[in-house]
């Protein structure tokens, strides 16, 4: 029998993506996922180092499965422990000083390689040693052309890498460093992996990048194509009923891209997009490219393209040097936009980026506090924004199984979680579904109610999710 593998993935939907591609990767080359890290022979972890906290769980997991370990310190029976993903690629072989157990470093663009890795580790156990495999470059060949080109164990929402890493350093920002320089992949190779989640039970599909918008992949006829007209093809494909995107930068938010939303009924009415500050001083130290007002600009124009569009961002306070003045007008920027949800950081200083060296740290205290204040602000607008759904019929493309039973979880356009029973009308929403094109494990979990769009009237809202009542069907998959 295969090895048994288990992957962990920490961070951002690109780490998800990749955690499901080497997952593939492994079944292919015949071993065997387990969802329990104790079961597992081989310890995946796909890590993340965009805060000090992220990078640094990565350590305590390590000493945890060490600790967990019934097979004692011999090396050829303990788990072969593998780091893959950006704390890899930042750290490398340093990660080996810290924590000696691990055997394999693998950066995010060189997991192609992993079954080879694991192989070369295998090899020196037998031989009595320690493996040691360390593989931090960045290759020519995009790894996505060495990956299984057939995608599987696809969820009813899916994501899709279509461009990688970023020139646009940030002053706070590892990611340049972590994933290398922007890259975009083909058209084609873009549109055949669609076409082949979608077959696989895919509706929707999240179409991802560190720079997503500033995707400028090559098309059939070797021209640089954009998002938007990217947006438009695989919102083509039969049976897909839902696309998104994330994440974009306000400097690549382009006419098209905009228009987009008014003209491509798929491409679903939200956007997560970071402004990180409300104050133009701040925002030029970050090097962020744009200022407050282009950013009010943007939202303004993406509201008359698309007027219920929700709006999503990151916030970062604390940057170096944030006065109490530059913290009031991110409040206020909150305040004049008013978004459907946000995430707020308090700044982190990353080794190797520009702005850990500024003298002017802000105290711990400071962060905390202002951060406080700034959630609460988020936390409210938030609340009334999932407020305006009650009484509303939303669609509603459920995901997976909720904590009642018979209770499902699906996602609204505006990316809210919703609840709702499909259960008690079960037998009236039943109708013959052309599930012809999924095999048998997804039309089971299709015939339970995941993978379905379905009319939903929200009758409660919490800060972070509503809550429904099944109306019906919205027609089957191959309706889109
Ligand atoms: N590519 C995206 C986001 C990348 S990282 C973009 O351009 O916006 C996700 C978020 O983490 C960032 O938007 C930022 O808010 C936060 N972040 C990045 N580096 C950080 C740091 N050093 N400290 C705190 N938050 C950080
Ligand atoms: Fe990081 Fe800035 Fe690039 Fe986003 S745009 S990934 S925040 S450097
Ligand atoms: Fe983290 Fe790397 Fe994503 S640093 S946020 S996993 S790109």
């Amino acid at each position: 029998m295969g090895k048994r593998f288990y992957i962990k993935s920490y961070g951002c939907q690109m780490n998800v993506y990749d955690s499901e591609r080497m997952s593939e990767l492994m079944c292919k080359s015949g071993y065997k996922p387990v969802g329990e890290v104790t079961e597992a022979e081989i310890i995946i972890l796909n890590t993340c180092h965009i805060r000090e906290k992220a990078a640094e769980k990565v350590y305590s997991d390590i000493g945890r499965i060490r600790a967990q370990s019934k097979s004692g310190s011999a090396i050829q029976t303990s788990p072969l422990i593998a780091i893959v993903g950006c704390v890899a690629q930042a750290e490398g072989e340093e990660i080996i000083r810290r924590a000696p157990a691990v055997e394999i470093v693998m950066g995010p663009q060189s997991y192609q390689n992993l079954p080879a890795a694991i192989h070369e580790v295998e090899e020196a156990r037998r031989a009595g040693n320690k493996g040691k495999v360390i593989i931090t470059d960045f290759p020519t060949k995009s790894k996505f052309e060495q990956l299984p080109g057939r995608r599987s164990g696809v969820q009813p929402s899916a994501f899709l890498t279509i461009q990688e890493g970023c020139d646009k350093f940030c002053s706070f920002c590892v990611v340049p460093y972590t994933r290398g320089a922007e890259f975009s992949r083909p058209v084609e190779d873009i549109l055949f992996e669609a076409r082949n989640l979608v077959s696989n039970g895919a509706q929707e599909i999240t179409l991802l990048g560190q720079n997503v918008n500033a995707f400028h992949g090559l098309d059939v006829e070797g021209q640089k194509s954009d998002l938007a007209t990217l947006i438009k093809h695989i919102a083509d494909i039969e049976g897909l009923s839902r696309v998104r995107y994330t994440t974009s930068h306000p400097k690549d938010m382009t006419e098209a891209l905009i228009e987009a939303h008014r003209t491509i009924p798929e491409c679903m009415p939200y956007l997560h997009l970071p402004v990180q500050s409300g104050s133009d001083r701040i925002l030029e130290a970050m090097n962020r490219q744009h200022t407050r007002s282009d950013y009010i600009k943007i939202v303004k124009r993406l509201r008359a393209a698309r007027p219920d569009i929700a709006l999503s961002s990151d916030f970062i306070v604390g940057f170096p040097g944030e006065t109490d003045d530059d913290f009031e007008q991110t409040l206020d920027l909150v305040r004049e936009v008013s978004f459907a949800q946000a995430y707020s950081f308090k700044y982190s200083p990353r080794p190797g980026t520009p702005s850990a060296e500024k003298k002017e740290q802000i105290s711990e205290s400071v962060k905390s506090e202002r951060l406080a204040r700034l959630q609460t602000l988020l936390k409210e607008d938030q609340m009334k924004f999932n407020q305006t759904m009650i009484g509303r019929v939303l669609p509603v493309l459920f995901e997976r199984e909720g904590r009642e039973v018979g209770q499902l979880v699906g996602r609204s356009p505006y990316m809210q979680a919703v609840h709702a029973e499909l259960h008690p009308d079960r037998e009236r929403g039943r109708i013959d579904y052309d599930n012809s094109a999924l095999d048998e494990d997804h039309c089971e979990s299709y015939n339970s109610g995941i993978g379905r769009l379905c009319a939903v009237k929200i009758v409660k809202a919490g800060p972070n999710s509503l809550a429904g009542v099944f109306e019906s069907e919205l027609g089957d998959r191959s309706a889109a």
